[in-house]
């Protein structure tokens, strides 16, 4: 049985019927990925699952990377150390039982600063608020495509610094000293053109604009050349707004793919779980056929 999808824009996303998570089969597995592989994003609505389902749902990716030791430790989902808690509920004692509160996120990719990025991250909405929260993903394949010859030309050639200094929320994250001069801060400098590994398809990686520093020029002209990247980056026709349902279950692709989310009221509450999969790859340039 052949499962079944809906492509959302034309740059990126694939909603997926007819699937139960909790029940599914290799073959059926393999046509999902294939699937992901394709549209980067993949949304599968009405999911009745456990946190062990969606675990073991996860672990068919690869590897799992438990939650980041934030400042007030792993929020982790009780008796699921893999699973991350993203939530604005607090205990009795008014301590934050998710991380990320209710406010905005700007754009960015998971723990881009790493050497060797999360390949794929998921999430699993639990309560919702009756408004705002929305998640966006940004297709970075499609905004390479968009760009001008020239502009392509002269960021294949350049690497640009993942800041590790702030979080998606501008929060400090954990035992990192605030710095807001990008070529001194902690991170890794990725190639700005990389190609998704699995596929080959090349695409823009980017992390977060925050902190950015494109290696080797100085900080003005980096500025002015990253906002020029951003424009197309997260320009309409290469997003998607995702407006969370109760058991939405939603895959993306970590290095072809950029994500941010909208504040919602703080007297409501918004609880999703998330799994990550580990890094299997550091980020690739092309590689290109010099001219002789
Ligand atoms: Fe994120």
């Amino acid at each position: 049985m052949s499962i079944r999808h809906t492509p959302i824009t034309p740059a990126l996303g694939a909603t997926i019927e007819g699937v139960d998570l909790a029940h599914l089969g290799p073959s059926e597995f393999r046509e999902l990925y294939e699937v992901w592989q394709r549209h980067h994003v993949i949304v599968l609505r009405d999911q009745r699952l456990t946190n062990q389902a969606f675990e073991d749902f996860s672990a068919m990716l690869g590897e799992l990377d438990p939650p980041p030791n934030q400042g007030a430790g792993r929020k982790s989902v009780p008796g699921h150390p893999n699973l991350y808690v993203v939530s604005n509920r607090k205990n009795a004692g008014g301590e934050p039982l998710g991380a990320l509160g209710d406010g905005e996120a700007s754009w960015h990719t998971d723990m881009s600063y790493l050497e060797r990025p999360p390949f794929a991250s998921m999430l699993w909405s639990v309560e919702l608020p009756s408004t705002g929260g929305d998640t966006w993903f940004a297709s970075m394949p499609a905004a390479l495509r968009s760009m001008p010859a020239d502009l392509v030309a002269r960021i294949s050639r350049l690497g640009i610094k993942h800041d590790g200094t702030y979080d998606s929320g501008g929060n400090v994250r954990k035992g990192v000293v605030p710095n807001d001069d990008p070529r001194q801060s902690v991170g890794t400098v990725h190639p700005i053109v990389i190609t998704q590994p699995e596929t080959g398809e090349p695409t823009l990686y980017l992390g977060r604009r925050r902190n950015a520093w494109i290696a080797g020029l100085s900080v003005d002209e980096s500025e002015r050349l990253l906002n020029i990247i951003w424009s197309y980056a997260t320009a309409d026709p290469v997003t998607l707004r995702h407006q969370w349902r109760v058991g939405d279950v939603v895959l993306w692709n970590n290095l072809t793919t950029m994500h941010r989310r909208d504040a919602f009221p703080p007297t409501e509450f918004r609880t999703l779980h998330r799994s990550q999969i580990k890094g299997r790859y550091v980020p690739s340039a092309p590689v290109r056929q010099e001219a002789a």
